[in-house]
């Protein structure tokens, strides 16, 4: 089979892109995501940062994942906590989501949340909370692959999950397209 020109355009090196940055900012938009809020204490006060890298891993042993930039103020913060609370925004926190990602330090005076005694931080009205402890942090390019172990979790069934696409905040539209090719499947 050849390509089909009017479906699929013809591939771009990367070496041949103008502007590599931009290219390649559209083209990982394409897929979408969902949000979370990866939070700990430290010294008595919450810390936060966001993250739409989120991935789950493994179901035996437990593991999920999200990508951290090496540049990140808050990361070497977060890794100093015995466990970091992993919230999964739901639909209508993507104020929060903004005022969390945010530098400023009184972000989460109007954010409901709650800490654990190990001091993960999570957030009131998310759809999932994972409590979770570091297993790895691999190096991947400008980014760390940090690889998380699940120590507890609980799910909010009933809260639609926040869906970042295309750098823009969105919800979850038309459902289950053929509900029943997936099940059989
Ligand atoms: C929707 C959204 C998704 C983001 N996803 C990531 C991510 O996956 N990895 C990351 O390192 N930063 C991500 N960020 C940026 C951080 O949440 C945050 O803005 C940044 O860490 C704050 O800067 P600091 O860590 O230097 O304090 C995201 C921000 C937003 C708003």
């Amino acid at each position: 089979m050849t390509r089909d020109p009017k479906a699929n355009p013809a591939p771009l090196p990367l070496t041949a892109a103008e502007d590599r940055q931009t290219l390649l900012r559209t083209a990982y938009g394409r897929f979408p995501s969902g949000v979370v809020a990866v939070a700990a204490m430290e010294d008595g006060r919450p810390l936060c940062m966001v993250a739409s890298s989120f991935v789950a891993v493994s179901m035996d042993p437990a593991l999920v994942a999200f990508c951290v930039q090496w540049t990140s103020k808050t990361w070497p913060r977060l890794t100093r906590a015995p466990r970091l609370g992993i919230s999964v925004l739901g639909d209508g926190q993507d104020g929060a989501a903004r005022r969390l990602a945010s530098r400023d330090e009184s972000k989460f005076d109007a954010i409901a949340h709650y800490a654990t005694a190990e001091g993960a931080v999570f957030i009131e009205g998310a759809a999932a909370w994972f409590d979770c402890s570091i297993d790895n942090v691999l190096d991947a390019g400008d980014h760390g692959f940090v690889l998380l172990a699940l120590e507890s979790l609980s799910i909010s069934p009933a809260v639609e999950p926040l869906v970042f696409h295309g750098s823009e905040f969105r919800r979850l539209g038309v459902r289950d397209l053929d509900r029943t090719a997936l099940k059989s499947g």
